[in-house]
C-alpha cells in the first residue's frame, strides 16, 4: 500500500502536526527518542484525548444496562484498551526501528488508526463507570520492547509480527463480540469498528511483506496475550 501523499517523512501526523515543507528532513535520533517518550506518556495519561474521527458509538443512545452487565462490559472495554495500549507501544516500537521509509509511514498511519481506538474505549470505560488498566505504564513498556527488537530484525519480521498480532486481536475482539452484553450497543459499535480496521492493518502488514512466524512464536504471543486480557479486566 503506497503512503498518503506526503505522508512519508511524517513521524506523527498527530503528536508533531508536521509543518509543511518538512518532508524534507530526516529524523535525528534524538528526534525519534523525543517522539517515542511524548507517545508514551501521551498514551498511558489519561484522559488521553479525543481521537482524530469521532467515536462510532457517538451517535448511539445508552441503553439501560444493570450493575452486572455495566461492570462486565466495563471489564472487557479495559481489556480492549490495554490491547490499544499494547498496540500504541508495539507500533511505535516498530517505527522507532523500521528501515524502509514507506513501511514506517505504514506504521505510523496504523498507530494514529489504533490511538482513536484507544480513545474511544476509554471513553466508552468512563462511562459506564469504572477506570483503565492501572498497568497501563507496564503493558507500554513490554509491549515498545517486543515491538522494538521484533523490528531489528528487519522489515518483514516486524511486518510478520504486526500481522500476527492483528490476525490474533481479531480473533479476541470475535470472542468480545460474542461477550458483550447484547444490549450494549455502544461498545459493540466500538468493537466492530475496530475489529475491522484490525483486519486491514493486517492485510497491509501482509501486502508490505509481512514474513510468517515461526509457530512457537505464535504461540508465546498468545500466552502473553492471554496474561494481558485476564489481568485487564481486573486491573
Ligand atoms: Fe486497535
Ligand atoms: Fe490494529
Amino acid at each position: 500500500m503506497l503512503p498518503r501523499k506526503g505522508a512519508e517523512y511524517t513521524f506523527s501526523r498527530r503528536r508533531f502536526a508536521i509543518i509543511p515543507g518538512m518532508h524534507e528532513r530526516q529524523l535525528t535520533p534524538l528526534d525519534r527518542l523525543l517522539a517515542s517518550a511524548n507517545n508514551a506518556l501521551r498514551t498511558v495519561a489519561t484522559p488521553a484525548g479525543r481521537g482524530a474521527r469521532p467515536n462510532p458509538a457517538e451517535h448511539i443512545i445508552e441503553a439501560d444496562l444493570d450493575d452486572r452487565q455495566k461492570a462486565h462490559a466495563a471489564g472487557l472495554m479495559r481489556v480492549n484498551h490495554a490491547g490499544e495500549v499494547c498496540a500504541q507501544a508495539l507500533y511505535q516500537g516498530h517505527a522507532a526501528v523500521a528501515r524502509d521509509k514507506a513501511i514506517e509511514a505504514q506504521i505510523q498511519r496504523a498507530a494514529d488508526e489504533e490511538f482513536d481506538h484507544l480513545a474511544w474505549c476509554e471513553e466508552r470505560i468512563h462511562e459506564l463507570g469504572e477506570d483503565v488498566s492501572k498497568l497501563s505504564p507496564f503493558w507500554y513498556a513490554g509491549a515498545f520492547a517486543i515491538g522494538a527488537a521484533s523490528g531489528m530484525l528487519g522489515d518483514k519480521w516486524s511486518l510478520g509480527f504486526i500481522a500476527e498480532t492483528e490476525k490474533q486481536v481479531c480473533a479476541h475482539l470475535d470472542s468480545h463480540l460474542d461477550a458483550l452484553p447484547e444490549e450494549d450497543v455502544k461498545s459493540r459499535a466500538i468493537v466492530e469498528q475496530m475489529r475491522d480496521e484490525e483486519e486491514e492493518h493486517g492485510e497491509n502488514a501482509i501486502d508490505a511483506g509481512a514474513a510468517e512466524l515461526p509457530a512457537p512464536v505464535r504461540q508465546l504471543m498468545q500466552i502473553t496475550a492471554k496474561v494481558m486480557t485476564k489481568t485487564a479486566y481486573w486491573v
